[in-house]
């Protein structure tokens, strides 16, 4: 293609798979985050799938993030991932921020999504709460921020929790609408997904609300730095009902607390979670709670002791995703560039 940008644009008839996906550093790894996120993510590494993840730096800062507490979680983010079993190597690991083509595309986005679109979104009604006049534009704007994230790529797959299954289908809509302004196929239609048995690990305190980096309550979660006696701890003291367990899965319907901690002990297991309420249908919690809690910490533990090795040499860490933005910068900027030639931008700079 010619660098002053004329209209020999080439398409992409068919994409080939690639897997992106982001979290924010926005406060510590939950144990929500590793069942729904990263484990996840290290089981598509090993699927052998090209594999791009980022701690998405500018998407923390929708909210105020202190700067010295936003380095250190990007670190610890990902010290998390390599602890968790992604091998930089492999999959590329870097923060997004170092990649100026999700910004350059977000933008672009921006002008693509419509504000009825962004004003179904969910996520920034809670976050925003009531005084969303006080909110940040750029919260608002987020959702086109994750799509330019993930379109930048051509990625095909996006493995994430539940709670960001409607930032996917406007990355959907987003890319539809771009490609059809300018007829032109250029950007492909993402597939979400969302599977496991812990697409949405919930408060240890209640059961109708997600486990959250957020929540005020350190008691709500569970850090993947918390040691072996805080997790024992806070699943003890998690909410339950007076109940024993069910003999079958249908018999959680109205205990969301319950249904919870069996998700967890099955994500966690790499089981079903019919399978664990099979083995412990009629169990009391307090036979329950102590396995679950032999489970976590047998299964956190040593994830917790590696990023804390890791988070001893700062320096490594900002090579690993140095590196890794370099790679990623090789894939986006192509395809960026050539987003600025589909809508009549000129580039004319050696
Ligand atoms: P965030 O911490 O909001 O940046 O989320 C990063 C990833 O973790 C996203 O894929 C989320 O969907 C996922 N995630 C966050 N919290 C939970 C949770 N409580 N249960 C399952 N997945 C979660
Ligand atoms: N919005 C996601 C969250 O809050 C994080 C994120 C940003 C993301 N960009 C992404 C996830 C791209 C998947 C793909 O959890």
């Amino acid at each position: 293609m010619s660098s002053t940008g004329s209209s020999a644009v080439q398409t992409p008839k068919t994409f080939q798979p690639r897997i992106f996906s982001g979290i924010q550093p926005s406060g510590g790894i939950t144990l929500g985050n590793y069942l729904g996120a990263l484990k996840r993510f290290v089981e598509k590494q090993n699927e052998g799938i090209e594999t791009v993840y980022c701690m998405v730096d500018m998407h923390a800062i929708t909210v105020w993030q202190d700067p010295e507490k936003l380095r250190y979680a990007t670190r610890e983010g990902a010290a998390a991932f390599i602890a968790a079993g992604l091998d930089p190597a492999r999959s590329i690991l870097f923060n997004q921020s170092q990649v100026s083509a999700h910004a350059e595309l977000g933008w672009i986005f921006n002008c693509v999504a419509r504000l009825g679109w962004m004003n179904r979104m969910t996520q920034f009604k809670d976050k925003a709460g009531k005084n969303a006049e006080a909110a940040s534009l750029g919260l608002y704007a987020y959702p086109a921020l994750m799509a330019a994230d993930i379109l930048a790529y051509h990625a095909t797959m996006v493995p994430v929790g539940e709670d960001q299954k409607q930032h996917l289908e406007l990355t959907r809509d987003i890319a539809i609408k771009f490609n059809h302004d300018y007829g032109i196929d250029y950007f492909p239609i993402v597939e979400p997904v969302i599977e496991g048995a812990a697409t949405r690990v919930m408060s240890l305190r209640d059961g109708t609300k997600k486990m959250s980096k957020s929540d005020p309550s350190d008691q709500s979660r569970i850090n993947l730095t918390d040691d072996a006696d805080a997790i024992a701890a806070k699943i003890r003291k998690a909410k339950t009902d007076a109940e024993p367990l069910p003999e079958t899965l249908a018999g959680l319907k109205d205990r969301p607390e319950a249904r919870n901690l069996i998700n967890i002990f099955a994500a966690l297991s790499d089981k079903t979670p019919d399978a664990v309420v099979a083995e412990y249908a009629g169990a009391q919690f307090g036979t329950f709670k102590p396995a679950l809690a032999d489970l976590a910490v047998a299964k956190l533990s040593p994830i917790t002791t590696e990023m804390s090795r890791l988070m001893k040499d700062p320096a490594e860490i900002d090579r690993i995703l140095g590196q890794g933005a370099d790679r990623a910068e090789a894939i986006a900027r192509p395809i960026v560039d050539q987003v600025y030639d589909i809508t009549g931008m000129i580039r004319s700079r050696r």
